[in-house]
């Protein structure tokens, strides 16, 4: 999200006249985007403000900003804790940027966190900068109002709205005709978007199979959904076309339907599974991952022990663990204690980890044998010889180079895999 957000602010300031360098010592502007989720992500933009902090002393006349959540998140209390800092600008603040570097450099330091009901940049087309030309995000919606409890979002990224449709579609023929072959639709909660015009509503489902109409070729994605909201019509849209890949991001966040409950998810551990089943059903071969949080308030072994056997009940191929991390402000900061110790939030994800790692390697041995449709992104990062993509499943895919080029489909026979990547043979 924050990568599709950085290429909306590079549109507005190229716009001004402003290119981007990847030499970060002849920037005469810096923008952080930042993120606001777990409390390491922030130690860790402090930590780059001091690098950045180096830079200025070397060129006074450079400009240092902070956009995204953690502006939103600490406001004008940033300025003052982080002298780097000229300006600062919240998630929906960034068509205000020519405004707020002309009053810095007017002498002023600027800031903007004005939050909106209505802002989607959906007329804005995003520069494609650091690009494989083969893959891009779109921003279908902004915002959330779930309220998880351990969740900083809704507060930062404020009220869930939808973007235009008809603008998704034409951004999506735009890439397409610039030769990408994939995109990935991007929200918070993309099950619940929703655009209503001339009194016809277009759910995401359909929404799904009008960027999916654009052309076979065109490989759709899309993130994140909410188990709560995925719906069979939307499984039934993923089944009929080949171009909508099958891979479905479902974070359930913990097993244990007692701290789901604390965690005001909205579904219980069954109703979970019965999504997952549903998943298996309609679609046959489907990749399913997740996120999962270990440690929150309250939870007990019995509840760690819930998380670890529903992970092997839906057999997820890949997940993101992480530890709980309280984040002020949040219903949970509020309502509950922080109360799991420390090793054992460790201990917890730990274990997490080393069972997914075993249910990855059970995902990628299955895959031994089979020949799977990959596009070709460009040369595998380790080198020339061969050509990395990824698979309907989001795997990657590594082979040897053929005469193919980039953007092209290919099937491949796997032979063998690591941890993260399917290795075979194009044939
Ligand atoms: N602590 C730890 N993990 C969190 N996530 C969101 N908020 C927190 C938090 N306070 C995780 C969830 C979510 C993912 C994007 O980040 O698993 O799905
Ligand atoms: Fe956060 Fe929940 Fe919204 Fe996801 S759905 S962004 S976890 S509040």
């Amino acid at each position: 999200m924050n990568f599709s957000d950085s290429e909306i602010v590079a549109a507005i300031l190229e716009k001004e006249g402003y290119g981007s360098t990847k030499d970060i010592r002849s920037a005469d502007i810096i923008f952080i985007n930042t993120c606001s989720i777990r409390d390491h992500a922030e130690q860790r933009i402090r930590k780059r403000l001091e690098y950045l902090q180096s830079l200025k002393r070397k060129n006074p006349h450079l400009v240092v900003g902070m956009l995204g959540c953690m502006a939103e998140r600490l406001k004008t209390q940033l300025l003052e804790e982080e002298q780097v800092l000229d300006l600062i600008a919240g998630p929906d603040s960034y068509r205000d940027l020519p405004g707020l570097m002309a009053e810095v450099e007017s002498g002023r330091k600027a800031a903007n966190t004005l939050l909106s009901m209505d802002e989607t940049y959906a007329d804005i087309s995003p520069v494609r900068y650091d690009s494989n030309g083969i893959s891009a995000f779109i921003s279908i919606m902004r915002g959330c109002e779930n309220y998880c409890a351990y969740c900083v979002v809704p507060y930062v990224r404020g009220q869930e709205r939808s973007r235009d449709a008809d603008s998704i579609t034409k951004e999506a023929e735009e890439l397409f005709h610039k030769g990408f072959r994939e995109v990935t639709l991007l929200g918070q909660n993309v099950n619940s978007y929703q655009w209503i015009r001339d009194g016809k509503k277009t759910t995401f489902a359909g929404l799904l199979e009008q960027v999916a109409l654009v052309n076979p070729l065109l490989r759709v994605r899309f993130a994140t959904s909410h188990p709560k909201d995925l719906s069979d019509e939307l499984l039934g849209t993923m089944a009929r076309y080949n171009n909508i890949c099958k891979s479905i991001h479902l974070p359930v966040q913990s097993g244990s339907t007692r701290i789901l409950g604390h965690m005001n998810r909205g579904y219980t551990r069954d109703q979970y599974l019965e999504r997952i089943a549903a998943i298996r059903s309609i679609l046959p071969g489907c990749a399913i991952s997740s996120d999962f949080i270990a440690g929150f308030c309250d939870e007990t072994e019995e509840d760690h022990k819930e998380t670890l056997s529903l992970m092997e009940q839906a057999g997820f191929d890949y997940t993101f663990m992480f530890r709980y991390s309280e984040r002020p402000d949040t219903l949970a900061a509020e309502r509950y204690q922080d109360n799991v110790p420390s090793e054992l939030k460790d201990r917890r994800l730990r274990e997490i980890i080393d069972l997914q790692q075993r249910l990855s390697y059970q995902s990628n041995k299955k895959d031994v044998g089979k020949t799977v449709e990959v596009l070709i992104e460009g040369f595998s990062k380790r080198s020339d010889a061969f050509y990395s993509g990824r698979n309907s499943q989001n795997k990657v895919v590594v082979f040897p180079v053929t005469g193919n080029h980039p953007g092209e489909y290919v099937p491949v026979k796997i032979n063998r895999f690591t941890s993260a990547t399917l290795i075979g043979e194009a044939g």
